[in-house]
């Protein structure tokens, strides 16, 4: 992360007397943590993979255009994949939620807040009764 910060500033510290400076493009949270967390089993294009078992495909998929279902299965985990209530916020629960509901094909604008992820979803297996 600092070896990239290091190389943006000098991408924009050398042509800042450029007529068109470029834009600096502030990497989207969710796609940090998409790429470092879930890739590893949806795939870098979510269309998940087929396997020892099936990992469900993100691209296109109506289960995310309402945030309680993607909110319940990212902070509770479902079948073989792992719960998330712990290991990350809930800022990085809802920034990841926000990113695949955007992209790979999904259209569900309406960013999910850190405090939905608080309300809703299961809660972290030591609160619970299990
Ligand atoms: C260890 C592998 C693994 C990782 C890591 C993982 N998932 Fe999953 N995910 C799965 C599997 C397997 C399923 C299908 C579970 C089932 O239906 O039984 C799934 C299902 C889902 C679903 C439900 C899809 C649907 O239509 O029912 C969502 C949403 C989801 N994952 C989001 C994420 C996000 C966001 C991350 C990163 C924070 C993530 N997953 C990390 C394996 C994983």
């Amino acid at each position: 992360m600092k070896s990239l910060l290091i190389g943006l500033a000098a991408l924009v510290a050398a042509p800042a007397l450029a007529a068109d400076a470029p834009k600096v493009v502030t990497p989207d949270p969710g796609e940090i943590i998409y790429q470092s967390v879930c890739q590893a089993c949806h795939m870098a294009n979510a269309m998940g993979a087929v396997g020892a078992g099936r990992i469900a495909a993100l691209a296109g998929n109506k289960n995310l255009q309402y945030p309680e279902y993607p909110i319940s299965v990212v902070t509770g985990g479902k079948g073989p994949m792992p719960w998330f209530r712990g290991q990350l916020t809930d800022q990085q629960i809802a920034d990841v939620i926000s990113y695949v509901r955007t992209h790979f094909g999904n259209h569900y604008k309406a960013k999910v807040t850190a405090a939905q992820v608080a309300e809703s979803g299961v809660p972290a297996p030591h609160e619970s009764e299990r």
